[in-house]
């Protein structure tokens, strides 16, 4: 029976290359999560946003050896609020399969549904992942994401550059008036390029240079003030509008995210995630003291748990797991497993 398979992806410039690479990467996706064989491919109708115009992505077609079907390419309408940059395609297939068990793919982002067919926000689903410092939360969430083709938001990273504007700038972080009054003004910004959470302070990408302890002590420590709270939760919320999101944090199921139909509550000891950091130290050839960083651990759950604004704890409705005897991808595995049930329920 034919049946048709939805795909879209995005591109972070109008770059005849990128539209190709990023087109073939589609395809071959669809290609293997629908177990296809090209010659199965009767046709694919492409289109771009109107900032795409220099390359047909139906040349990479070409290129993977599809060369029977029948390729249309077209530009689309522009609608406010949609997605920028975004390749979308639909493959006509042979198959031997329901329709309802095709397995759309959307990478790069490109979840986003143009607001006309929502017909509100460029949103529908998103996962909301809580839990203490070095549970796996990012790693988790950076696998979940690429497996649902959403877009991650590390929402750590953003009052890590919070901190970092505050220390660079000479703010007492300990004398809340003085965060107060930086707290709407102080130059951060976050982009996503290619998927890829960048963010800046004062202009400045300062990706890497947040993730170090002083960093994150002083993170922890500005994150109890709620002037800063307020901003950076905007902020995020306002990301999730236009698109689905996988989001991690401390207050995502409980404050940014409260109406998420997917919240996960990851959980392990302290122990473990002390003796996970210091191997992750050690092989990256850094010295590492277990005993020092296991006290570092239970501080900063302390300040975490124990702070009186969106203090980190489970969501009622969310779904506990505990990772101590979990891998990564076990534990990504089973939110992805809940999330695609709860999307088809979602979606109808
Ligand atoms: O996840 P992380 O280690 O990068 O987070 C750094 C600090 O930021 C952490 O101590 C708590 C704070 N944080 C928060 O209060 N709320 C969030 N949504 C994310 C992080």
């Amino acid at each position: 029976m034919l049946r048709s398979i939805r795909g879209a992806t995005t591109v972070s410039n109008n770059d005849a290359s990128k539209i190709l690479e990023a087109t073939g990467e589609l395809i071959n996706h669809i290609i293997r999560e629908n177990a296809l064989d090209i010659s199965q491919i009767t046709s694919i109708i492409f289109t771009c946003t109107k900032d795409l115009d220099k390359a047909y992505p139906a040349v990479s077609a070409r290129k993977l050896g599809i060369i029977h079907a029948a390729l249309i390419c077209a530009q689309e309408m522009y609608v406010e609020g949609s997605l920028a940059m975004c390749i979308r395609l639909t493959i006509s297939a042979e198959m031997d399969i329901s329709q309802e068990e095709v397995k759309h793919i959307y990478l790069r982002g490109a979840k986003g549904l143009r607001p006309d067919i929502t017909g509100a926000s460029g949103s529908d689903f998103s996962v909301a992942i809580d839990g203490p410092s070095g549970v796996g939360k990012s790693t988790v969430a950076k696998h979940c994401a690429k497996e649902l083709g959403f877009l991650y938001i590390d929402t750590g990273a953003i009052y890590r550059t919070f901190a970092y504007y505050c220390m660079e700038s000479g703010i007492d972080i300990t004398d809340q008036s003085q965060v107060d009054k930086i707290a709407d003004t102080a130059s951060i910004e976050v982009k996503f390029v290619n998927d890829r959470q960048i963010v800046y302070c004062k202009g400045i990408d300062v990706t890497g240079k947040i993730r170090s302890q002083l960093v994150a002590d002083n993170t922890s420590k500005i994150s109890t003030i709620a002037s800063v709270r307020k901003r950076l939760v905007a902020m995020q919320q306002e990301f999730a509008k236009s698109q689905n999101v996988v989001m991690d944090g401390r207050d995502i199921g409980t404050v940014v995210l409260k109406d998420s139909p997917l919240k996960i509550y990851l959980d392990a000891s302290a122990k473990i995630r002390a003796k996970r950091r210091s191997d992750e130290l050690e092989s990256m050839g850094q010295k590492a003291d277990y005993q020092m960083i296991l006290k570092e651990v239970i501080d900063r759950d302390h300040r975490d748990m124990n702070r009186e604004i969106d203090p980190l704890k489970k969501a009622e409705d969310a779904v506990l797991i505990i990772c101590d005897n979990l891998s990564a991808s076990e534990v990504s595995a089973a939110i992805c497993a809940i999330a695609r049930k709860r999307m088809t329920l979602k979606r109808g």
